[in-house]
């Protein structure tokens, strides 16, 4: 009888616009510089989408599956973290299934803000583990540039549109080679903790930490663009508003906490990850991260100079990129770990396995 493995990466793609709009061209539309947006964030540019959510999506999933070696019927499972669909229905994910020809998979979307592709990874690897599927594509894919108000400097300096995508697939084995790394009530960290790790060796996904807070949700809020000036009258824009400091002390303080509680679970020490791959909002938050961590900046791979923050897309971007530049190994420890509205946060463990999709 097959004894059911840990669901693993396999491909990983990723698309950006090319339409770019740099720090100076934003101080022509706003009172700003590029000086106070390159020191108060890290960001030097960022891209915006002519085409939209699904279309970014369905590009890096149609490389993510390429880098992988799959066919679009061999996926059973579409996961799309978003909260910039094109339409409120149907699903960003029914628009890629059907642009990458994915027939037989079942498809949704899940909505978390910037948490959500680390959101969708680790629910597709639940369904991968518990044997209900074998080959799933998780994307990240956002355009917040249609959520933000052209008008407002104190948002609009921040985000880009993008997409990036990844195809796990669960292996099975003889029985009793190989164990699955999900939790159970025999785990040592007990039934209270999701995706803690019977073995890690054999690559895959986990443990992780999902957070939520829906007290604090007033620090970062976008109405839905339909219902924009119907339901919202008190909202003074109907755009996206958000307390940035709030947001900030919460960043600084629960992403640490997460990435200390997954490490904890897998038994590991911030000196055994390779790379931290973080969400990409600002570059003080990632030094703030790292300097808790007593980690080395180098260890914390960073793009959002080049692209600001692509919200659920920046994670797999970042993915996509380590990968294709031939920077990841097997065996490696990643940590993966955002944050966003809702609020919402967490971590993922991920041990890297050279497959037909490494470089
Ligand atoms: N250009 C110039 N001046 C500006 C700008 C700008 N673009 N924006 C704000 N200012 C001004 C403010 O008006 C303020 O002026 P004042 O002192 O005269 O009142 C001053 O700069 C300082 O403003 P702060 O808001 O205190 O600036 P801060 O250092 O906190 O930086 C920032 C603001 C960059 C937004 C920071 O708070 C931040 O990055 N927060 C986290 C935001 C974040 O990560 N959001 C994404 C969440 S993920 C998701 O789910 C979408």
């Amino acid at each position: 009888m097959a004894d059911i493995m840990a669901a693993k990466i396999i491909g990983t793609g990723s698309y950006v616009p090319d339409q770019v709009i740099t720090n100076d061209d934003l101080s022509e539309m706003v009172d700003t510089s590029d000086a106070w947006i390159r020191e108060r964030t890290g960001i030097r540019a960022r891209r915006i989408t002519e085409t939209g959510t699904a279309d970014m999506a369905a590009r890096a999933a149609l490389k993510a599956m390429e880098n992988a070696g799959i066919s679009g019927d061999e996926l059973d499972l579409i996961i799309v973290g978003t909260s910039t669909g094109d339409w409120l229905f149907p699903s960003t994910a029914c628009e890629v299934q059907a642009a990458v020809g994915a027939g037989r998979a079942v498809c949704f979307d899940l909505s978390a803000a910037c948490s959500g592709f680390l959101f969708s990874l680790n629910t597709a690897a639940v369904y991968l583990d518990s044997g209900a599927y074998r080959t799933a594509l998780v994307v990240g894919a956002d355009s917040l540039s249609k959520t933000v108000d052209w008008k407002d400097r104190s948002t609009c300096i921040l985000f880009g549109d993008g997409a990036g995508a990844a195809v796990l697939r669960r292996e099975e084995s003889a029985a009793g080679t190989e164990k699955t790394r999900r939790g159970n009530s025999e785990d040592p960290a007990g039934p209270d903790s999701p995706g803690a790790p019977e073995s890690l060796e054999s690559g895959g996904i986990g443990p992780f930490f999902m957070g939520s807070d829906g007290n604090r949700s007033e620090y970062l809020t976008s109405p839905s663009t339909s219902l924009r000036n119907m339901f919202v009258e008190e909202k003074p824009t109907g755009y996206m508003a958000m307390n940035g400091q709030e947001v900030f002390k919460f960043a600084v303080k629960t992403v640490p906490e997460a990435i200390g509680h997954v490490l904890a679970q897998a038994g590991l020490a911030p000196d055994d990850i390779k790379y931290f791959v973080l969400h990409q909002a600002n570059e003080r938050i990632i030094a703030s991260v790292a300097k808790r961590m007593k980690q080395p900046m180098e260890k914390f791979p960073v793009n959002l100079d080049r692209y600001g923050n692509t919200s659920g897309a920046s994670i797999p971007i970042l993915l996509d990129e380590l990968n294709r530049k031939g920077m990841l190994r097997t065996g490696d420890r990643l940590v993966l770990s955002g944050f966003g509205a809702g609020l919402t946060w967490g971590a993922s463990v991920v041990t890297w396995q050279a497959s037909a999709g490494s470089i």
